[in-house]
């Protein structure tokens, strides 16, 4: 059962640190630098933990990360899960389910997205203000254990308030531009057609990306957990021009806004 293997690996993982972190960060494509921020870092292969999937696709190292950001103590899930890599959903989550058990109280959650909004550049930062899910199967799917969570989470607030409007007024003090919009998950791999573009910005998404929705549904199930999640706008999706887009491209503008959001993201920490 999904407890148990929950409890053995998070046994494990305390047999090896001494901190207990109240943090969780997961970071997405290209956004590797921002594991740098954390100081005395101790990495844990995943490969090492029982129980956890391991990482595949180019551009994710694949190991659990634990320090001190900011002066609070860290978790840095450093190579997510994503559902195209053939994962199920609850090894996509299972990583949050390790964070939650762990302590952790804030997840900070990045991604590389592609841009509907008309006012979006590339490498612009979006925050997270709310999500539509699109994957098609849900990570709560299936028999509830109450001991996880309830039944039917409530989903009206599943980015805090709160540490959005922090985050806005972290970035107007660091001269950081940043935009604010609702991010829409799929399963990808492939990109967008130029009508599913449209189609996804009609339907009230400023981005798209193919992460991140799974894991907050997962952070909200127990409850408790306080989620702030950020996109780094990597391409855009309606646009004049035949051009298209590579996930090389993908990973060099995440790579180029990734110390910005880096820093958003550490003082951010440093408010908790
Ligand atoms: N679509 C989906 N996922 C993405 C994109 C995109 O345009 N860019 C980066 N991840």
């Amino acid at each position: 059962m999904l407890y148990d293997l929950i409890q053995e690996t998070t046994a494990y993982i305390q047999s090896r640190i001494t901190i207990r972190p109240t943090v969780g960060v997961i970071l997405g494509s290209g956004l590797g630098s921002l594991a740098d921020m954390i100081e005395q870092p101790v990495a844990i292969p995943y490969s090492d933990i029982p129980n956890f999937p391991v990482s595949t696709v180019e551009g994710h190292a694949g190991n659990l990360i634990f320090g001190q950001l900011n002066g609070k103590d860290t978790v840095l899930l450093n190579g997510r899960f994503h559902y195209y890599e053939g994962y199920n959903m609850q090894e996509v989550t299972f990583p949050v389910r390790i964070m939650k058990a762990l302590g952790v109280e804030t997840l900070i959650v990045s991604n590389a997205a592609g841009g509907m909004n008309k006012d979006f550049r590339v490498g612009d930062i979006m925050l997270i203000r709310d999500h539509i899910n699109l994957f098609p199967e849900h990570p709560l799917r299936g028999r509830n254990d109450s001991r996880l969570g309830t039944r039917f989470p409530d989903m009206s607030e599943p980015y805090d308030h709160t540490l959005l409007q922090r985050a806005h007024e972290i970035a107007r003090q660091q001269h950081i531009d940043v935009q604010e919009g609702v991010y829409i998950g799929l399963q990808g791999p492939t990109f967008e057609t130029r009508a599913e573009y449209y189609w996804l910005h009609v339907i009230g998404g400023d981005a798209v990306g193919m992460s991140t929705v799974p894991e907050v549904i997962v952070a909200m199930h127990g409850g408790g957990m306080k989620v702030f999640a950020a996109s780094i706008i990597t391409d855009l999706g309606i646009r004049e021009e035949l051009n298209v887009i590579t996930h090389e491209e993908v990973l060099e503008a995440a790579n180029n806004a990734a110390p910005k959001l880096a820093k958003i993201v550490s003082e951010l920490v440093g408010t908790l």
